[in-house]
């Protein structure tokens, strides 16, 4: 008997004869019903073992006794791969208690029409069990993977008594080829994936105990690294990325979409993605499928309409997926269809009610067989789903692509100022505390702006933080006519400041007063480094930033049909085939900068 901590011994069997675990999982390499001996002033057995093996068991059992008699069975989990000996158990040793929850204890009543009334103690969490040198204490693991489950807590040895947590498929007299991680992973989104939130909640009352030792109910007993095993654990129960890589599941009846899906794969390997897994979901074991689902980040689904829905082995395997909670993956899809290819739509359908799952915004439209067209969108699908991996790596980035600057935190404000005769105001996205000691604030304007000629006439601004609440009409009106021939605040609801200039008393959650302090020229922009000479908040709203103008403020520009490009601005439409070099947007006053081509 393989003694794992002092007196603690292991009693469980491998079970080879199996065919299918819990009646549809295959197990190629067997299973492992792990039972437990501890042998202290109290004896106490932790769990049974499949009713395929009562004698095996109670033979070892016997044997790592020793002549003792057990006072306590603690019952961690009542699913019978571990519970159906227990009646035996109670047979063989009259004298013993069974240990449990309460839960588990009704289980008992309907698995065997008992409940051990006069021969239990109920414990729940918290509950301790002293047997001598050592205590065992109870914590409810409630869906880890049935709501009854214990874990029990060893504190003299360091050791976790996990249930099926930490298991995974493969008797344990067998090397696994593939290491731990394979099988466990399988076991673990097969059976316990959809409970990721219960399985969280366990490991954060975990977290404070100092473990050396797991002791699951299947698969080896772990003592080496086990931040190894937590971290996988985590990982999966939080449904986050553990490979990187992107997974193509298909199905394919005449060979045309795995034709595509072919064609796809390449093209993500030559883009930069490291690691391309292609399964075909008819000749696949479909619960490899469905760890390979939540083990990558990026899922392309390919399928063929079939019967105006999809094709049978697909729609197994996300009807899978969907059960399990599936989430936090960024998903594209493959159609097939030779009259009405309907695919896609059923696909995401399906997938509806997922939480935070990224489409691709193209999807592949395959028309019996590959075509140009086609072929083009699998290019423009293998672009989007590998941008940052091409990003990553030298040989294939673009180290040109300046849209980057985009992503640099910009607010907007509007920038208010006087030329003596009138009051004005501009909207500026470059304005950024420079220094605190003091406080400098440095605020960029083009110097075709009416603004810049007066701020460098005058010395002074209110810069205007608009909140988010800030409508279009605010940028239509400060950013789209020059304040030089137009009025641009008459009307406006605004009060003054300090230095006598206006600030907006609306859209906007603070402004600052600001005299400037010195000057730098930029060519086509001028740079006042200013200080603060009054600073009012009005309200705690938060700021508006250009993505957030970008994705909820702008209206959407009304290109379809159209030709041409798009002020990024302001919407507004250039119809052609060229943007003219010097082209000034008619509305906000952009350059061709400013413009992308419609798509
Ligand atoms: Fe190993 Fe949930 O039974």
């Amino acid at each position: 008997m393989k003694e794992i901590a002092k007196n603690i011994f292991y009693i469980g069997v491998d079970d080879h004869q199996i065919d299918l675990f819990e009646g549809h999982f295959e197990v190629p390499l067997g299973m492992a019903y792990n039972s437990y001996l501890i042998r202290d002033r109290k004896v106490a057995v932790m769990d049974t073992v499949d009713r395929n093996f009562t004698h095996e068991w109670l033979d070892n059992l016997e044997k790592a006794l020793d002549g003792r008699k057990p006072d306590y069975l603690v019952v961690q989990h009542m699913e019978p791969d571990h519970s159906a000996n227990i009646v035996n158990f109670m047979k063989n040793y009259p004298e013993a208690l069974i240990v449990s929850s309460a839960k588990a204890f009704q289980m008992m009543q309907q698995f065997f029409g008992q409940a051990f009334e006069d021969r239990r103690l109920v414990v729940s969490e918290g509950s301790t069990l002293p047997l001598g040198e050592k205590t065992l204490r109870f914590t409810a693991a409630p869906m880890a993977h049935w709501p009854e489950v214990l874990f029990t807590y060893d504190a003299a040895d360091k050791l976790l008594f996990s249930a099926d947590a930490f298991g995974k498929f493969g008797a344990n007299d067998v090397e696994d080829p593939e290491g731990w991680a394979c099988e466990a992973r399988r076991y673990y989104f097969g059976i316990v994936g959809k409970y990721g939130a219960q399985v969280q909640m366990v490991l954060k009352k975990l977290a404070g105990l100092e473990v050396e030792t797991i002791c699951p109910l299947h698969g080896p007993v772990l003592t080496e690294n086990l931040g190894y095993y937590l971290d996988l654990y985590n990982t999966w129960s939080s449904y986050g990325t553990e490979s990187e890589g992107i997974l193509i599941a298909y199905t394919s009846v005449y060979g045309n979409t795995k034709k595509a899906v072919e064609l796809l794969a390449d093209k993500l390997s030559a883009k930069g993605c490291p690691k391309v897994k292609v399964i075909d979901l008819a000749r696949y074991d479909r619960y490899e499928a469905v760890e390979d689902a939540f083990r990558y980040g990026r899922i392309v689904f390919a399928t063929t309409t079939y019967n105006a829905e999809i094709f049978p082995f697909m729609h197994e395997f996300l009807t899978n997926l969907k059960e399990r909670n599936f989430q936090n993956k960024t998903v594209a899809f493959m159609e097939n269809g030779s009259w009405a290819p309907t695919a896609a739509k059923v696909m995401k359908s399906m997938l509806e009610g997922c939480k935070n799952l990224t489409y691709a915004q193209t999807t592949v439209r395959i028309l019996s067989a590959l075509d140009d067209s086609s072929k083009k969108q699998i290019e423009d699908l293998a672009e989007e789903l590998c941008k940052d991996y091409a990003a990553r790596s030298a040989a294939t980035a673009n180290k040109n692509d300046l849209t980057a600057l985009f992503k640099i935190g910009y607010g907007l404000y509007v920038v208010t100022s006087n030329d003596g005769k009138k009051d004005n105001g501009m909207i500026c996205n470059t304005i950024s505390q420079v220094t605190s000691t003091p406080n400098r604030v440095a605020v960029c304007i083009n110097k075709q702006n009416y603004t810049h000629h007066v701020v460098k006439q005058t010395g002074i601004m209110n810069v205007n933080c608009l909140s988010v609440e800030a409508p279009f009409k605010v940028f239509e009106n400060f950013g789209f006519k020059s304040g030089r021939n137009a009025d641009k605040t008459t009307g406006w609801p605004t009060e003054r400041s300090d230095n006598g200039l206006l600030f907006l008393t609306q859209y906007i959650n603070a402004f600052m007063s600001l005299k400037v302090e010195s000057y730098v020229d930029l060519d086509t922009h001028g740079m006042f480094i200013c200080t603060v000479t009054e600073a009012r908040v009005l309200s705690d709203r938060e700021t508006m930033t250009y993505t957030y103008y970008q994705n909820n403020v702008k209206p959407k520009p009304k290109t379809e049909g159209k030709k041409g490009f798009v002020c990024k601005i302001c919407g507004y439409v250039y119809e052609g085939d060229e943007l003219p070099e010097d082209f000034v947007c008619p509305l906000c006053k952009h350059g061709p900068a400013d413009f992308e081509p419609i798509k």
